[in-house]
């Protein structure tokens, strides 16, 4: 049997129609998926305070993170600087970033190069078990330091 105009055109558009639902339909149900990327926790432990000696400042690399303990008190400066993220090194008057030459003081404060802002200082928080925690996502004044449970 010939088809009729009519027949080939409802066949055409039901084709047209079921192409769409299966290019589309993929896509549909990838988007119902969250995108979350997963990248390096918030809240670190970074030790018990015994492993921190006094008037010392240790750099954990992979925290990105310089923990400074002055006696019975503990810090944790980011070494991230804040021009492009290169990692800056403590040095005995601050900080230095070897990319561009920005140099910040003690308290993480710009005292030259491109930097556009001070370095982030974190809450730290001593665990139950007498562990320091640091919270990257929680930052505090320059000079705030954690008092140690004796
Ligand atoms: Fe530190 Fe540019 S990344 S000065």
């Amino acid at each position: 049997e010939k088809p009729t105009r009519r027949s080939f055109l409802t066949l055409a558009t039901g084709g047209a129609i079921a192409v769409y639902a299966a290019a589309t339909g993929g896509a549909s149900v990838l988007s119902l998926r969250p995108r979350v990327t997963y990248g390096p926790p918030s809240r670190l432990t970074i030790g018990r305070p015994d492993a921190f000696t006094s008037g010392a400042q240790v750099v954990l690399p992979e925290a990105k993170l310089c923990i400074r303990r002055q006696g019975n008190r503990v810090a944790a400066i980011s070494t991230v600087c804040t021009h492009l993220g290169c990692t800056v090194n403590p040095t005995d008057t601050g900080f230095d970033c070897p990319c561009h030459g920005s140099t910040y003081d003690e308290k993480g404060d710009v005292t030259g190069g491109p930097a556009p802002k001070a370095l982030a200082w974190y809450r730290v928080t001593q665990a139950p078990n007498g562990e320091l925690v640091v919270d990257k996502h929680e930052t505090v004044p320059a000079d705030t330091f954690l008092e140690l449970r004796s």
